[in-house]
């Protein structure tokens, strides 16, 4: 399918819809809903067919009860996890959960105690900070190292010292990472977790961008790293709301294959009395890893085609505004701090270039000045967003 055909086939005007992106939500937190929304991870397309005709079939069947997970969840799973990235995943390994975010909190729960250290690598998707916080557990946030260019790699050392001196007890770690852009290889992962290992920290891997991976980068599940060597200490979150654009009907995975961790993880779960399996959720999931494949390959070069137009664009007429790299997920990130005090960003993106962003002080103190935008979207919105920055830039001197 070109990426002509996916956009007049798939995008969607979404406002007056309840979405959060374009309407109240966005007048609550921007102030005004006349602008261009570029904010919460969602996409301005529509599912693949299959995953709506699968619903619409569901639907009609008029009955919602209690269910169990069909039979035919489990290949589903395995089959996208293996052909993709290598990684069959056994039915007994899995669990599920209402959404990610409440994912991470319930591993916070079930296998730390309340004053535990749990560490984040900033900048990092704003939740991660709350999830660690609002559960009485101490954050560490230890920043990305960032280069001249503004791409984000691993600081070894900066984490273990702050893994050791805080006795960190879980690590969340973000793959591919919100909003670094990085899809991170298998050799810095596996230093990463070798540090975890050196000082008994459990990995908590939130996988959910897994299937964005852009411009041939690969993308590498916590447990294939070093032939599932960390395996012990791994717990994956994943789901296949970013991938098919399903976040509304909160469902997703947890994956623990080792016994022990699983064991707890049950434990803790049976005091939550809770079959937590949301029926339209695991419904749209088998449809959208049976049939959603093309689509998925479509829509990640449309992806691809708005970031090289915001890139080539900022390049050409802002040269200065830093464009994170883009590897995976469908934010980017970028850096403005050369045209202006980070203290000056916020007003000169909402106020002048009319733009619902978020801010890089969200995802970490020290990243202010920085914005992310969502490139899921029409291309001619991406084209208008630039031109009001680059046009609002030079107007501004
Ligand atoms: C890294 C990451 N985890 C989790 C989520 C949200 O997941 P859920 O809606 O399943 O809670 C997002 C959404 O942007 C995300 O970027």
């Amino acid at each position: 399918m070109t990426q002509e055909e996916f956009i007049r086939r798939y995008l969607v005007d979404r406002h007056n819809t309840d979405c959060n992106k374009w309407d109240a939500e966005m007048e609550e937190k921007f102030g005004t809903r006349d602008l261009i929304s570029m904010w919460i991870a969602d996409m301005e397309f529509r599912t693949p067919e299959a995953v709506v005709d699968a619903l619409t079939e569901r639907v009609k069947h008029g009955v919602y009860g209690y269910s169990d997970v069909p039979e035919a969840y489990y290949p589903a799973l395995s089959n996208w996890m293996e052909s993709r990235y290598g990684l069959p995943v056994a039915k007994e390994s899995v669990r599920f959960c209402t959404g990610c975010v409440t994912a991470i909190a319930w591993m916070i729960q079930a296998f730390t105690q309340p004053g535990d250290s749990c560490m984040i690598l900033t900048p990092v998707y704003y939740p991660f900070h709350n999830v660690v916080t609002y559960n009485d557990r101490k954050l560490v946030a230890v920043d990305l190292h960032c280069d001249e260019n503004d791409c984000f790699t691993m600081d070894y050392d900066a984490i273990e010292t702050a893994m050791i001196k805080n006795r960190v007890r879980l690590l969340l770690q973000c793959s591919p990472h919100n909003p670094a852009g990085r899809v991170w290889t298998e050799e810095e992962l596996a230093r990463l977790f070798e540090i975890c290992r050196r000082h008994n920290v459990l990995i908590v891997s939130d996988e959910i961008h897994q299937d964005l991976c852009l411009f041939g980068h690969t993308f590498v599940p916590a447990l294939k790293v070093a032939g599932g060597r960390y395996n012990d200490r791994i717990v994956t979150l994943n789901s296949a709301s970013k991938t098919f654009n399903l976040a509304g009907l909160l469902h997703s995975h947890i994956i623990i294959p080792d016994e022990k961790l699983r064991a707890r993880y049950d434990l803790f779960a049976r005091g939550m009395n809770r079959n937590a399996i949301n029926l339209m959720g695991q419904t749209a999931t088998i449809a959208g890893y049976t049939k959603g494949g093309e689509w998925l390959d479509a829509l990640t070069g449309v992806i691809e085609s708005n970031y090289t137009c915001l890139k080539n664009e900022l390049h050409e007429k802002a040269p200065d505004v830093l464009v994170t790299p883009l590897e995976g997920t469908y934010l980017a990130l970028i850096d403005l701090r050369r045209y202006m005090p980070a203290e000056e960003v916020h007003d000169f993106i909402l106020k002048d270039c009319k733009l619902a962003v978020d801010y890089g002080e969200q995802f970490g103190e020290h990243f202010k000045g920085f914005v992310r935008l969502n490139l899921a979207t029409d291309p001619t919105l991406v084209k208008q967003a630039v031109y009001n920055i680059t046009s609002q830039l030079v107007r501004k001197g």
